[in-house]
């Protein structure tokens, strides 16, 4: 017996997620001004940091003279002042207090894993996050790459629908931060997908931003964002995914090549189960262009 590649990755990374959320607890004070994506793991995080990132540098370049940012080279995992919250567990020396504001912090952890004043500071919170089925294909694909194994798809959706992947159960994940929505931006992949300009808008928006909506969208598209990874060559995130792993197919459905009707339907049972009576539900990821 012994664990499986799956629970070894799950165990690892929840190990990492107690450390880094008491290294928060201890070491991090949220400012007003600061920014924090949050999204469970394969729902569109690398797309929010780039697009983040984009709205800011746009909207000080609007503000101010400071020119010549080199928006074609845009690295979402690269770019000042992005910082995984996570790698705290790991550095808990790094001096955040030296990063100019707006801080743009980015977190896989459960709203429930984070300091209570991140709710009560007036940070902005934006949580991203994607149709169970997509979210799990494309899971599941990252693991067969990492682990350069092919791991039956069967397998892998029962220890995810167990709640069994690197940042627990996606249900609940979904569901904390919904339940704070009125403080929180929410965000699914699949509105980006469907009408990326208006969904910028409102992101530029919640942030106070002034941008040109269109130009950003182009910068971060799913061509744009892979091809500047392959030419960065062989980058490899602190999770120790290389860059271009973040690439894949990036469309809606993609299920529909892997999933079999009956796995779908225990996603939808699930979904029923366990967000009941919250308001939440599948529809929130139907969007016209997905269809
Ligand atoms: P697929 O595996 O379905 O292609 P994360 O950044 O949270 O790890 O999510 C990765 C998923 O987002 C992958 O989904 C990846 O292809 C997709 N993605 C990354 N950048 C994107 C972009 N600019 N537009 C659309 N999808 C993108």
């Amino acid at each position: 017996g012994g664990y499986s590649d799956i629970q070894r990755e799950v165990l690892s990374a929840l190990q990492d997620f107690i450390i880094a959320s008491e290294a928060i607890r201890a070491h991090y004070t949220p400012l007003p001004s600061d920014i924090i994506l949050a999204s469970f793991p394969k729902t569109g995080t690398t797309w929010l940091k780039a697009l983040t990132s984009s709205i800011l540098r746009h909207s000080s370049t609007l503000t101010s003279s400071s020119s010549s940012n080199d928006l074609d080279n845009l690295n979402p995992h690269e770019v000042v002042p992005f910082l995984e919250i996570e790698m705290f567990g790991e550095n808990p020396l790094k001096d955040i207090t030296e990063i100019s504001s707006p801080r743009v912090f980015s977190t896989h952890l459960p709203l429930s894993f984070l300091p209570e004043t991140v709710k009560t500071s007036g940070c902005r919170v934006i949580y991203i996050t994607r149709h169970p089925a997509d979210t799990f294909v494309s899971l599941w694909h990252l693991y067969n790459n990492k682990f350069g194994t092919e791991i039956s798809i069967r397998q892998a959706f029962d220890e995810f629908c167990k709640g069994l992947a690197p940042a627990g159960p996606y249900f609940e994940h979904v569901l904390e931060f919904w339940e704070a929505r009125d403080r929180v931006m929410f965000v699914t992949y699949e509105d980006l997908k469907a009408n990326p300009e208006e969904t910028v808008r409102r992101i530029a928006e919640f942030l106070g931003c002034k941008i040109i909506v269109e130009k950003i969208v182009k910068e971060c598209s799913f061509e744009k964002l892979r091809n500047t990874s392959k030419e960065r060559g062989e980058g490899v995130h602190w999770s120790g995914t290389k860059y271009d792993m973040f690439f894949r197919k990036g469309v809606v459905g993609d299920w529909k090549n892997h999933l079999t009707q009956e796995m779908m339907k225990e996603l939808e049972d699930l979904a029923d189960l366990k967000w009941r009576g919250s308001g939440l539900d599948l529809n929130i990821f139907n969007k016209s262009a997905s269809q």
